[in-house]
């Protein structure tokens, strides 16, 4: 598969590398160009390519936005319609600014970028597992306590290919529902500090319903 990445830092660039690791090609980039992503490419082999901004949202079958909430009106909206877009992205008033509705709990950054990209499929994953966990405690699929990885979003087709590919690179993945139901797995709750198993989070998304 095709997997552009908007976004290379700790979540962009590791996922980046697991994907490498799975077989997928990827595109990345960041916002100071490609030209600053050459050691990261190189260090991923042949099957990665540094792009400028535009360029993973056209490449990707698949698009992993992994920026500061605070940037999500850079992330391009036509070459994304209808396309899987996973969204790693958390709300940090102290470094995005403080968003009133965020605030206020009226809505998700989740669906602040859904509703930015208009037709896309987004789906909220890999926001609460911290990077390095993610680079190094991947395993395969069975092994007991295999970290899981929650996901949200409106589009079912587009959460069975997120999961499958949470599978790939090494977790479980656990649907809890609409990508409103992020909130439950935003920064503060519950299921943000600590490395929840299936069951806690599968409770806790029923005990949301
Ligand atoms: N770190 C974690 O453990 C963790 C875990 C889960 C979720 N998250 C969330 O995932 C997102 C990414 O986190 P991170 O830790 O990977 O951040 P990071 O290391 O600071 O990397 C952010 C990336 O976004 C790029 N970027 C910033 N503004 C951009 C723009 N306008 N257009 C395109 N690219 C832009 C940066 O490019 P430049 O470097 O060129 O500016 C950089 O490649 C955040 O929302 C974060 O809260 C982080």
């Amino acid at each position: 598969m095709r997997i552009g990445l908007i976004g290379a830092g700790h979540i962009g660039g590791t996922l980046a590398r697991l994907f490498v690791q799975a077989g997928h090609q990827v595109a990345v980039s960041n916002s100071r160009g490609p030209q600053t992503l050459v050691d990261l490419v190189k260090s991923l082999g042949e099957n990665a390519k540094a792009a400028t901004l535009e360029e993973p949202a056209e490449f990707g079958d698949v698009v992993v936005v992994s920026i500061p909430t605070k940037a999500i009106r850079d992330v391009p909206v036509v070459p994304l319609a209808g396309k899987v877009v996973i969204d790693t992205n958390n709300y940090y008033a102290q470094r995005d600014g403080q968003i009133a509705e965020l605030d206020d709990d009226s809505t998700t950054s989740s669906e602040l970028l859904a509703d930015h990209l208009k037709n896309a499929r987004v789906v909220k994953a890999f926001n609460r597992l911290r990077a390095d966990h993610l680079a190094e405690r991947g395993t395969p699929a069975g092994t007991p306590d295999r970290l899981a990885i929650p996901i949200a979003g409106d589009d079912q087709d587009a959460k069975k290919v997120v999961a499958h590919l949470i599978d790939e690179i090494g977790f479980d993945a656990v649907d809890t529902g609409p990508l409103s139901s992020g909130r439950l797995f935003q920064p503060g709750t519950s299921l943000y500090g600590t490395n929840p198993s299936p069951d806690t989070i599968r409770e806790v998304a029923e005990g949301s319903r």
